[in-house]
C-alpha cells in the first residue's frame, strides 16, 4: 500500500467550467484517485477554486458584485457541479483562504531570503481613461509569437505562449477598450528561476516515463531562446494576497498583490491545510503528504492538467519549492491533456460556446458525460466533441454493451431461475474460455489505468464488457436450458458475478451505475480482482438479488439533434 497524493489543477472562479476544461484535469484526476482507491492505497485527492486575479475581478464587475462576495458564491456553484459530476475530492478548496494567504507569503520570504527575488523598478502599462496600471490581462492585443488578435497580455491562449504585455502588438485596454495606454514607472518582485535553471533542467531529466506532452512543454519553455526568463510576481490589484515577506511588511510594496500563478500552485499545499482543519486534524495530517522531513518522503504525488498549464507545473512552481529551500515536495508524475474542441471550434468561457457543467448535468447523469470524456480524452492529440460521437459512444458502449448485458442476464435469471445467483453444474467450456481472456484484458485495463492512460484503460473495459455479450451469446443459456438446466445455471452464474467484476472495475468510470449494480446485487464486496477465480465466485449460488432499472437510456436521433442546435450558439456569461 502506497500513499498518493492527487491534484487536480485549480479552476479559475470566473464562471462554471465546461466540459474541455472538465475533462483536462478534474476528471481524469478523479478517475486515477477512485483507480487508486479502490487498490487500497492511502490516497488524498485535492482541487481548489483559483480565485486571484485579472479575471475574478472582471468577472465579479460584470456580475455587479464585491469580488469577494462573489468568489464565495461560484466556489459553492462549482462545488455543487463537481458533486454532480461525482468528482470524489478529499477537499475542494479556496486559493483565498487564509492557509493560502500564510503560505504564499512564507514562500515569497524564503525566496528573498534565499536571493531568488529581485526588486525591479520597471515600467508598466498605465490606462489614463482606467486610470490605473493594468495588470496583464486587461491587456489585449495580437500575439508577436503567432499573430492571435485576441491574445492577452500573460499569455496567448492560441499557441501557450507566456508574454508580457508589453510585447502585444497593437495593445488595448481590456476595460475600456481604450489604446490611450501609457508606460509608466513602478516597483515589482520578480522570482529569479533562471537561477535555477540547471537544477529544473536535471530535475526533469530525472523523471522517468513522463508523458511527452508534459516534458517536450517543458524542455521548451527551458531551451527555447527567451526560455526560462525571471518572472514577475506581483500586480497592482487589491484582491489577492497581499505581499509580504513571510509575516513582516515589505517595504515598497504596499498596495500590491502576488501575482494569481504564484498563489494558486501554492494552493495546492494550502489545501492539504484546510482538509485537515475541516477534518479537525492537526498541522502533522497534512504536513505528512507535502513535507519530506515529516513523512512525505514516501508520497507519490500526481498532477493533473491541460497543456497549457505545464509550464507553470515543470518550472515555475518547482522553482518557488526548490527556491524556498525547504522540504517541500516536489510532484512526482504530470499528466498533462491536449484540448478537447466542441463542433469543429473551440470551447470557450468567455465566449460561451461549447457545453458547460451545468448544462450537461441538465441533459443527463454525470456517468453519461464521465464515460464519453474519458473514453475520447484528449491525450495523444486534441479530440472532438460533436453530438453524434457522443450519442454513438453512449448509445453503443453504455446502452447497447455494458446495459444491455447487465439487463439479459438478470432478467433471464429472474424467468428462469428467480432472483438468485442458480445453483448447479459446472463452468462450461464458453466459461473456461471467457476466463482466459478477462485474465488477459483485465491485466492490460489495470496496466493502463496504473500508467494513467486514459483512452486505453476506456477501450480495455469496454472490450472487458463486449467479453461478456460474447460468451452470453456463444454459451446461449435461453436455449441450452431446455435439454440442460445444469449447465445454463452455471453460465448464468458466471454471468452475474460478471455483472459484479464489471460494477468493481467500472467504478472509477461510471461511479453511479457501479453503485447501483452493487445495491441491485446485494453486495459491497468492491475489492479489486487480482484473483479472478475468486472474483467471479464473489456472488455465491442462493445469494439474491434484484434485477435493475434500465441502467442507460439511448439517446435517439430527435433529442440529438435537439440539444446540437440547443448548444449552436453561445450562452451568457
Ligand atoms: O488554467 C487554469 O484553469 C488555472 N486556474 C489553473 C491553475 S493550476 C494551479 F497552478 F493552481
Ligand atoms: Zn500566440
Amino acid at each position: 500500500m502506497a500513499r498518493i497524493l492527487i491534484t487536480s489543477a485549480i479552476p479559475y472562479i470566473n464562471g462554471v467550467k465546461h466540459l474541455g476544461n472538465l475533462v483536462g484535469s478534474q476528471l481524469p484526476a478523479d478517475l486515477y484517485a477512485r483507480y487508486v482507491r479502490a487498490r487500497g492505497h492511502e490516497v488524498l485527492f485535492l482541487c481548489a477554486t483559483d480565485e486571484h486575479g485579472t479575471p475574478a475581478e472582471l468577472a465579479a464587475a460584470k456580475a455587479g458584485m464585491e469580488v469577494a462576495e462573489y468568489c464565495a458564491r461560484m466556489h459553492r456553484v462549482q462545488a455543487r457541479l463537481a458533486q454532480g459530476f461525482r468528482l470524489s475530492f478529499d477537499h475542494f478548496g479556496r486559493s483565498s483562504s487564509p492557509q493560502n494567504h500564510r503560505l504564499t507569503q512564507h514562500f515569497a520570504g524564503r525566496l528573498a531570503e534565499n536571493g531568488y527575488i529581485e526588486e525591479v523598478t520597471e515600467r508598466q502599462v498605465y490606462s489614463v481613461a482606467d486610470g490605473r496600471f493594468l495588470p496583464d490581462r486587461y491587456i489585449e492585443g495580437t500575439c508577436p509569437n503567432c499573430g492571435y488578435e485576441k491574445a492577452r497580455g500573460d499569455q496567448c491562449e492560441n499557441c501557450t505562449k507566456q508574454l508580457d504585455p508589453t510585447d502585444l502588438i497593437d495593445p488595448r485596454s481590456a476595460i475600456s477598450g481604450s489604446t490611450d495606454l501609457e508606460v509608466r514607472q513602478t516597483k515589482h518582485l520578480y522570482l529569479r528561476q533562471s537561477l535555477l535553471k540547471d537544477r529544473l533542467d536535471a530535475w526533469i531529466d530525472g523523471q522517468t516515463g513522463w508523458p511527452i506532452l508534459t516534458t517536450s512543454i517543458a524542455k521548451k519553455w527551458l531551451h527555447d531562446g527567451d526560455g526560462l526568463q525571471d518572472r514577475g510576481i506581483t500586480r497592482d490589484l487589491d484582491w489577492g494576497v497581499p505581499v509580504k515577506k513571510g509575516d513582516a511588511d515589505w517595504p515598497g510594496m504596499e498596495g500590491k498583490v502576488f501575482y494569481v500563478w504564484f498563489d494558486a500552485p501554492i494552493e495546492y499545499i494550502a489545501c492539504a491545510a484546510e482538509w485537515a482543519e475541516a477534518q479537525g486534524l492537526g498541522e502533522a495530517a497534512w504536513r505528512r503528504w507535502w513535507r519530506t522531513d515529516e513523512g512525505a518522503d514516501d508520497v507519490r504525488y500526481v498532477q493533473f492538467m491541460g497543456k497549457d498549464n505545464v509550464p507553470f507545473h515543470t518550472l515555475s512552481f518547482p522553482a518557488t519549492i526548490m527556491g524556498s529551500g525547504e522540504p517541500w515536495k516536489l510532484v512526482d508524475y504530470i499528466k498533462s491533456f491536449n484540448y478537447l474542441t466542441y463542433d469543429g471550434g473551440q470551447f470557450s468561457t468567455s465566449q460561451g460556446r461549447g457545453v458547460f457543467m451545468d448544462q450537461a448535468l441538465e441533459l443527463l447523469p454525470s456517468d453519461y458525460w464521465r464515460w464519453w470524456l474519458l473514453a475520447n480524452a484528449p491525450e495523444s492529440g486534441d479530440a472532438e466533441f460533436t453530438w453524434e460521437k457522443f450519442q454513438a459512444g453512449v448509445n453503443k458502449d453504455l446502452a447497447d454493451v455494458l446495459g444491455n448485458f447487465v439487463s439479459r442476464v438478470t432478467k433471464f435469471c429472474r424467468a428462469k431461475f428467480g432472483e438468485e445467483v442458480p445453483a448447479g453444474g459446472e463452468m462450461s467450456a464458453a466459461g473456461r474460455a471467457l476466463v482466459g481472456e478477462l485474465t488477459e484484458r483485465l491485466a492490460a485495463y489495470t496496466a493502463h489505468m496504473e500508467a494513467i492512460e486514459v483512452r486505453k484503460a476506456a477501450a480495455e473495459l469496454r472490450a472487458v464488457w463486449v467479453a461478456g455479450n460474447e460468451f452470453l451469446q456463444g454459451a446461449a443459456p435461453w436455449t441450452t436450458i431446455k435439454e440442460d438446466r445444469d449447465r445454463a445455471a452455471a453460465d448464468i452464474r458466471l454471468a452475474l458475478n460478471l455483472v459484479h467484476l464489471y460494477a468493481v472495475i467500472s467504478e472509477p468510470f461510471l461511479p453511479d451505475a457501479a453503485a447501483r449494480l452493487l445495491e441491485a446485487l446485494r453486495t459491497d464486496r468492491r475489492d479489486w480482482p487480482d484473483d479472478l477465480g475468486a472474483a467471479l465466485e464473489a456472488l455465491p449460488p442462493g445469494h439474491g438479488f434484484v434485477t435493475p432499472e434500465t441502467l442507460f437510456a439511448k439517446i435517439d436521433d430527435a433529442t440529438r439533434d435537439e440539444w446540437a442546435s440547443r448548444f449552436a450558439g453561445t450562452r451568457a456569461a
